[in-house]
């Protein structure tokens, strides 16, 4: 099969290589891929939004299968139009992408299905807003609605910071359109821990779990990032498994399939452990970056095989292995990030550290001698696995 990967990350680089090895891929390309994917797959300079440009070329280059990686092309209905365009593609339509896409959406259907998530309201005006942060108190959490590359949520410790954020979102449109409207949530407390797990509309299968960490220095210090490492599986998860299934995992699929917008894909569960049992903090719709990197380092089945299952309801049908042991992805940044840094500076020493563990690069391009450079904040992600 040709195959087409859409997006250029770390992730979707541990993706090419997952379905690198799968017997029935002839042909890998990555649309836009980076410097470390282009060893796996033809990348193809077309843009990870460009939904009517990614189908012409899907169409006129004999792609079997696209796997639509990122929040964005989801949210915009990259699989809708792959699919009715007669091109099969793994990932939700738009329909169910909306979970990620709008957190109003997500926190009305964890309601309405009594899946465990924290305290809530939703606001489109600034005056009640402010009025329900200085009734409710502190800490208390503010949320844009829409995307806004992870950075939309304050935790806020005072009442002052708290009315800020809304402030500053909804007058301000720090956020643009994504935060004209917000949640104001329940600070909850307790470890956090990912679940991702494939999806193919009715049945879900649960993948190792996962954490990352999203502060950009180390000892929990520092702004938040996209994520600057994970692990998995994560350590405080294990006695929790069953009561997330039974609560969270099935309900969650139940609730968006018996809403008319059946899941198929990966279905990201944030979740925190709290002393009330464990909550949704997030659902995204999308493998996690970093915490992609660090799970299908575990994999032992053929990623394809998985993929094709989600798309075609069969996924009840597999048996899908995972190495023993634990996994770590470790990111390198250019110096600044989050903040602003410099691009195009060479990289070296990526032979020799491949000899050791897999280096999954994320921001990164191949100059026109072989020469490697940086090109976004999170550069590489190193990743191994072992025992424990
Ligand atoms: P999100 O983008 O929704 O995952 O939020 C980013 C981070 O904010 C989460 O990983 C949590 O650490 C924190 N967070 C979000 N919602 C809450 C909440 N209700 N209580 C405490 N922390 C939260
Ligand atoms: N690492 C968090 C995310 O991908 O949303």
């Amino acid at each position: 099969m040709n195959v087409l990967i859409v997006g250029g990350g770390g992730r979707e680089h541990a993706i090419a290589r997952a379905l690198s090895k799968s017997e029935q891929v002839e042909q890998l390309y990555c649309a836009p891929g980076n410097g470390g994917i282009a060893a796996l797959a033809q990348c193809v300079p077309l843009s990870a939004t460009d939904v009517d440009g990614v189908v012409a070329w899907a169409q006129t280059h004999s792609i079997d299968f696209v796997v639509v990686a990122p929040d964005d092309p989801l949210a915009l209905g990259m699989v809708d139009a792959l699919e009715d365009a007669g091109i099969p593609a793994f990932g939700p339509r738009a329909d169910a992408a909306i979970i990620e896409a709008s957190k109003i959406f997500s926190k009305n259907l964890m309601a309405k299905y009594h899946i465990p998530t924290a305290k809530y309201q939703t606001f489109t005006e600034l005056a009640p807003a402010l009025a329900y942060i200085e009734a409710e108190g502190a800490p208390i959490v503010v949320k844009a609605d829409g995307l806004a590359l992870g950075k939309g949520v304050i935790v806020a410790q005072t009442v002052a910071e708290a009315q800020e954020a809304a402030r500053s979102m909804m007058d301000g449109r720090k956020f643009g359109q994504a935060g004209a409207r917000v949640v104001i949530e329940e600070c909850m407390t307790g470890p956090e821990v990912t679940v991702l797990a494939f999806c193919d509309g009715e049945h879900l299968v649960p993948m190792p779990s996962s954490q990352d960490h999203k502060r950009a220095f180390d000892g929990n210090q520092g702004p938040n990032t996209g994520g600057m490492g994970a692990i998995s599986p994560s350590p405080n998860y294990t006695p929790e498994v069953a009561r997330c299934m039974e609560e969270i995992f099935l309900p969650t699929v139940a609730a968006l399939k018996a809403e008319g917008r059946p899941f198929q894909g990966v279905l990201y569960f944030g979740l925190m452990l709290t002393p009330d049992g464990p909550k949704v903090v997030e659902y995204n719709a999308r493998f996690g970056d970093p915490e992609c990197q660090a799970v299908l380092s575990l994999l032992e089945t053929d990623l394809l095989d998985i993929f094709l299952a989600c798309r075609n309801g069969t996924l009840d049908h597999l048996n899908i292995r995972w190495k023993d042991g634990a996994a770590c992805c470790l990111v390198l940044a250019s110096g600044g990030y989050p903040g602003s840094y410099a691009k195009g500076l060479p990289i070296t020493g990526l032979e020799d550290a491949g000899q050791q563990a897999v280096v999954f690069h994320a921001g990164t391009k191949l100059g026109d001698d072989g020469t490697v450079f940086t090109n976004g904040g999170r550069v590489l992600g190193v990743t191994a696995t072992g025992p424990d």
